[in-house]
């Protein structure tokens, strides 16, 4: 048996912000990215909170990839005074530091079960809407995907207003998430049909989009409509779940601190090639991998379908790298990290497979990996 479930009401559009001036809670603790904070955008929230007369505190102790001890100290500003409402707002990290303090504040009181509010300020991860909180160990290198029904925000808001200001660079990396995401979950082994429609509709807003929105921030549609497709992508994996894409991604954000998106878009091109079994030089042949039929689906909807199996995932690798190029994306490991010698990054390939492997997103991928092919497939980024 299958199940498919949305749990998180989802607010969108111009103005989706003034849901929070119809919110009856007594008070609420923000968890915030400092830079929602330094830029001011805080006051869109809390203007909305003083006209519905809720006492608000702020939690800015956020970083990127948010590791283990933040997570603690926001569990510990939490229980002093126990509100009613959390409300996590930035990127990803803001957001999944706001989940992880829910769900751990629980575990301390289980009587304790705040109404979670996550308003994203970038078009990416689509935490907003997913049972996933990415949490990292930086003692270890690792970074390490909870996956848990308790992690769902019960309502999502999306205000193209707050991702106004993300710069072209961010907005590449975390546009190139949103494609991962829907790619990923669009052949993952849990696919279904539910996944199967967020999913597409992701791509095809994304290959119209994506380019748009980076190259100008006051592409007001676009922003816009990568919004509601980073939020799609969402609900897609959260279905679906991913692949080795993100079980790969995970080690490089861990290690060398490659942002989330830009490690994804690295891998992506790399990644199809692995899982279709084509590559720039075979010949077509008279039975491909079931995902192949699925890639193939996404190349006709971003408009790179071509003669055959073969011809179609080859331009869909081209397309990709092409995306990842016309937004400055680093085409490999070396170029995303200028300091990082060969000798390292090749001595931490033996840990970094083995982690990819027990990571919980490549538990989906479509093809069963072996250590040795995490590896070359490591290697080949470089
Ligand atoms: N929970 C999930 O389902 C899920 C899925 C994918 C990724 N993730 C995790 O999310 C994190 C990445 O999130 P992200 O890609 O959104 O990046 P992020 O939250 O780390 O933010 C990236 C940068 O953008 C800045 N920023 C955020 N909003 C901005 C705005 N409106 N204007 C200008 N700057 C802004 C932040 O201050 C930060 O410097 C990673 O830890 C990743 O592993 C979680
Ligand atoms: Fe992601």
């Amino acid at each position: 048996m299958k199940d498919f479930h949305i749990n998180t009401e989802i607010f969108f559009g111009e103005n989706a912000l003034d849901r929070l001036s119809a919110l009856h809670f007594d008070s609420a603790l923000i968890i915030a990215d400092p830079f929602v904070v330094s830029s001011g955008m805080i006051t869109l929230l809390t203007a909305r909170l003083d006209k519905a007369h809720i006492r608000y505190e702020l939690f800015t102790d956020v970083v990127p990839d948010p590791p283990v001890e933040k997570v603690i100290s926001g569990v510990a500003a939490v229980m002093k005074s126990k509100p009613p409402c959390i409300i996590g707002v930035g990127g990803g990290s803001a957001i999944d530091t706001a989940k992880a303090v829910k769900k751990f504040a629980g575990q301390f009181d289980e009587n304790y079960t705040p109404h979670l509010i996550a308003i994203p300020t970038t078009s990416g991860t689509g935490s907003e809407v997913t049972r996933f909180a990415v949490i990292s160990n930086p003692a270890e290198g690792r970074k390490y995907p909870l996956v848990d029904e308790e992690l769902l925000p019960d309502e999502a808001i999306l205000d193209e207003v707050l991702v106004k200001s993300v710069p072209a660079s961010v907005t590449a990396d975390t546009g190139m998430d949103v494609m991962t995401h829907a790619i990923e979950a669009y052949v993952s082994t849990e696919n279904n049909e539910f996944s199967g429609a967020l999913a597409e509709k992701a791509v095809e807003i994304s290959g119209q989009f994506l380019i748009r929105s980076y190259s100008s921030c006051d592409d007001t549609h676009a922003r816009r409509k990568m919004h509601i497709a980073s939020c799609l992508a969402g609900l897609a994996f959260n279905s679906a779940s991913l692949g080795l894409n993100h079980g790969m991604a995970h080690q490089l954000g861990a290690r060398f601190h490659i942002p989330h998106g830009r490690a994804n878009a690295i891998l992506l091109p790399y990644i199809i090639e692995y899982n279709s079994g084509v590559t720039l030089t075979n010949r077509s042949q008279k039975e491909y991998p079931s995902c192949v039929r699925k890639y193939c689906n996404l190349a006709r909807i971003l408009g790179v379908s071509n003669m055959n199996e073969v011809t179609t995932i080859r331009a869909l690798i081209s397309y990709l790298h092409f995306l990842n190029a016309e937004m400055g994306i680093p085409s490999k490991v070396s170029e995303a990290c200028p300091k990082l010698t060969e000798t390292e990054y090749m001595a931490a390939l033996d840990d970094m497979a083995a982690a990819a492997l027990v990571d919980n997103c490549t538990a989906t991928n479509p093809r069963t990996p072996t250590p040795e092919d995490v590896i070359e497939i490591y290697r080949k980024i470089w």
